[in-house]
């Protein structure tokens, strides 16, 4: 991988809430750089949203985060409120699922993408307006001069995520984390979405940190794989580690069984049999095991000892947390 520019080592968030401590997430590292995009992939409540939150410095005070985010080599994690602010939006900006609810319902469109330059840029109103219709045309609001001065209901659900695009990127980021940035969204605007967000990319170099549950697009726009379960890593590798030589019996089940050269990748996760565990309530062993389906031709082990991620022989970079040590044959 080339230089990247960000880097997140042995991240662990904790939530101390009135049932005790809450695990969310339990030790990942990634990295992503410059014009390259991760995908984090995993079913709802793996840890997915609150690794970015932890990112950006976005988390509640109940949260306790401990590891390394590093952009460009600098320790993101303890910096003080006023240090973070300016990096956030400004080198790191991210694009939430629901875009109605990043915007404010009462400023027009283009007093918003406005005020999130000059939050980070000492220029006049006007200068800061001519930005952000320069954004909005960028991502392709049709009559961007006159629709700056709209308000956000009166924007499709796809033109209010390309408002939200623009917001994101008008600082030029080096790192953009996109979560679930399509899902709100039909299926043709989501295409639309996907691609402006490639153009974009392709254009500025900006590393991509995409979150979703679509896995046609994971497939078509990503580098790197990330499959996280029960707040940990269960998988990682390239794209074509993860769709043609998935190792680990969750990541094989998210993608509906053995994928093959011949066939594309389904378009969505898989749904497998059983839920995950919620934070916490698995100390030893493996989290997924109960849900297993080989676990037979291990035995204990699985029980007793956490798998660790270990590399693939042979397969570069790509590593699975399982102790079968080979890929499965598939049961499916
Ligand atoms: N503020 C909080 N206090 C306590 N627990 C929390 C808090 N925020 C998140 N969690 C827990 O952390 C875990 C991970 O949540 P997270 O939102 O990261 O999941 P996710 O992978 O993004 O899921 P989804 O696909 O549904 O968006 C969940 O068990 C969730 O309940
Ligand atoms: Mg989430």
């Amino acid at each position: 991988m080339a230089e990247p520019v960000l880097e997140v080592h042995d991240l662990h968030v904790t939530f101390t809430t009135e049932g005790g401590l809450v695990p969310a997430v339990d030790g990942i590292d990634f990295a992503v750089a410059p014009g390259e995009t991760l995908a984090i992939v995993g079913e709802s409540g793996s840890g997915k949203s609150v690794s970015s939150a932890a990112v950006m410095g976005l988390l509640p005070s109940n949260a306790e985060v401990t590891g390394e985010v590093l952009l460009d080599g600098r320790e993101l994690i303890g910096l003080p409120g006023d240090e973070l602010r300016k990096i956030r939006g400004n080198d790191i900006a991210m694009v939430f699922q629901d875009a109605l609810s990043a915007l404010n319902p009462y400023y027009s469109v283009g007093w918003q993408v406005a005020e999130a330059y000059r939050l980070h840029h000492d220029v006049s109103k006007k200068k800061a307006h001519q930005r952000a219709i320069e954004m909005l045309d960028k991502v392709g609001i049709p009559d961007a001069v006159r629709r700056a001065d709209s308000y956000p209901h009166e924007f499709s659900g796809g033109m209010r995520q390309r408002v939200v695009i623009a917001m994101a990127l008008v600082n030029d980021p080096r790192v953009l984390i996109a979560d679930e940035p399509t899902t709100a969204l039909d299926v043709t605007v989501q295409a639309q979405i996907m691609r402006l967000l490639d153009d974009v990319q392709a254009e500025f170099g900006t590393a991509l940190v995409l979150i979703s549950h679509d896995l046609g697009v994971v497939a078509e726009v990503a580098d790197d794989v990330l499959v996280m379960y029960a707040g940990r890593a269960a998988e990682r590798g390239t794209v074509r580690d993860i769709f043609f030589r998935a190792a680990h019996p969750y990541a094989l089940g998210l993608l509906g069984a053995m994928p093959r050269v011949d066939v594309p990748p389904k378009p969505r996760l898989t749904t497998i049999p059983g839920t995950p565990p919620t934070p916490g309530s698995i100390t030893t062993g493996c989290p997924f095991q109960p849900r297993c389906a080989y676990t037979h031709l291990v035995g204990e082990r699985c029980i007793t000892e956490r798998p660790e991620l270990t590399p693939r022989p042979g397969e570069g970079d790509h590593e699975a947390a399982c102790h079968l040590g080979r890929r499965p044959e598939v049961l499916l």
